[in-house]
């Protein structure tokens, strides 16, 4: 099978197409033929060396977290998969996911079957940034429907559906995006949007109980100001995690970073919601795989709106 390995950190002529032999069936495993791989941050901030790279166990490395495609064979302890079996889901994050290759090894626990009503791709996209936002809105912030969610980086991957679970969960949403991205965020269910190069927030908003931050450093220090004495900041980039944390503690105010991890039990309630129409995953560019170079560029960007997802 071809798979995207990485011999070095560095830049993103590390990443190499190679040819390798298939994975083996693990017990409690299923091997599935990829159609599709989401490209997230930590892709690429691991295979510069960051991220979660020193989880890694050395080089080389398949990078990759999530996927979507066919069960091709299950283990005797899997019943709940069956070979020809539509999936998808977020593989052993933060240790190595492998997900950038033509066949994945998956633990069975880390996989809900795909929504009928949507494609490999988009299914591909939804795994990393779904419960990535879920977690954080529920299991951080522990969110309650009547209160004021603000969210940071609105328009990426994790953040356009975070509006929209907030929303669905009976919240009031202010999304924080370029202006650009405003009309799109109504349409997800955003109550207000800030224009982030035109409004300072603390001027624009207050008495928020939520703060999703998925900008980090400044932003979320800056972001603090905004909420209730009884509010929490739940910051994503963990690089600047504790930078954001220290500052609320000094201020008097709430906050916490956050790791996401595999649950099929929270995925499948995001796949319910999606294939009940309640909830939609954007997908703004597809690569072929042997184009990852560009994707992994195009995500550095910090400008995607919704996801990139690479086909195989
Ligand atoms: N801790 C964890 O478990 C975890 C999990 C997932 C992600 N993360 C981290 O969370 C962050 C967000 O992830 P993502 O996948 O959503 O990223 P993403 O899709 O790359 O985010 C892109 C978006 O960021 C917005 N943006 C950039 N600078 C901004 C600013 N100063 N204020 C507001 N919005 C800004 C852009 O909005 P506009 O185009 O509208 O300007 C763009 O839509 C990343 O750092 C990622 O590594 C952490």
């Amino acid at each position: 099978m071809k798979a995207i390995q990485i011999h070095a950190f560095g830049g993103a002529d590390v990443l190499q197409i190679d040819e390798l032999p298939s994975p083996l069936l693990e017990a409690d495993h299923v091997i599935v033929r990829s159609q599709a791989a989401g490209v997230n941050p930590i892709d690429w901030k691991t295979r510069e060396g960051g991220g979660v790279a020193s989880l890694s166990n050395g080089l080389p490395l398949i990078l990759g977290w999530e996927m979507a495609g066919v069960v091709e064979s299950a283990s005797s302890e899997v019943t709940i998969f069956q070979p020809g079996d539509e999936v998808m889901g977020l593989l052993n994050f933060p240790q190595p996911g492998r997900c950038y290759a033509e066949e994945v090894s998956a633990n069975a626990a880390h996989l809900v079957h795909k929504p009928d009503n949507i494609s490999f791709v988009e299914a591909a996209a939804l795994p990393l940034a779904g419960l990535t936002a879920w977690q954080a809105l529920h299991d951080y912030a522990h969110l309650r429907a009547g209160q004021r969610v603000l969210i940071l980086a609105a328009a990426g991957g994790v953040g356009h559906l975070a509006v929209q679970f907030a929303k669905q969960a009976g919240a009031e949403v202010i999304a924080v995006a370029s202006e650009r991205n405003h009309d799109y965020l109504r349409q997800l269910g955003a109550d207000a949007c800030i224009d982030y190069w035109k409004v300072e927030l603390q001027d624009a908003i207050r008495d928020v109980d939520i703060v999703l931050d998925g900008v980090g450093g400044s932003s979320g220090v800056k972001a603090l100001a905004v909420l209730k004495h009884d509010g929490v900041l739940v910051t994503l980039p963990s690089k600047t995690a504790e930078e954001v944390v220290e500052a609320a503690s000094q201020h008097g105010y709430r906050a916490t970073g956050m790791r996401v991890f595999p649950s099929a039990d929270q995925l499948q309630e995001i796949a319910d919601l999606v294939e009940a129409g309640k909830v939609r995953v954007e997908v703004s560019a597809t690569f072929p795989f042997q184009q990852v170079r560009e994707a992994h560029q195009l995500s550095a960007s910090g400008r995607v709106r919704g996801k990139i997802v690479l086909t195989f």
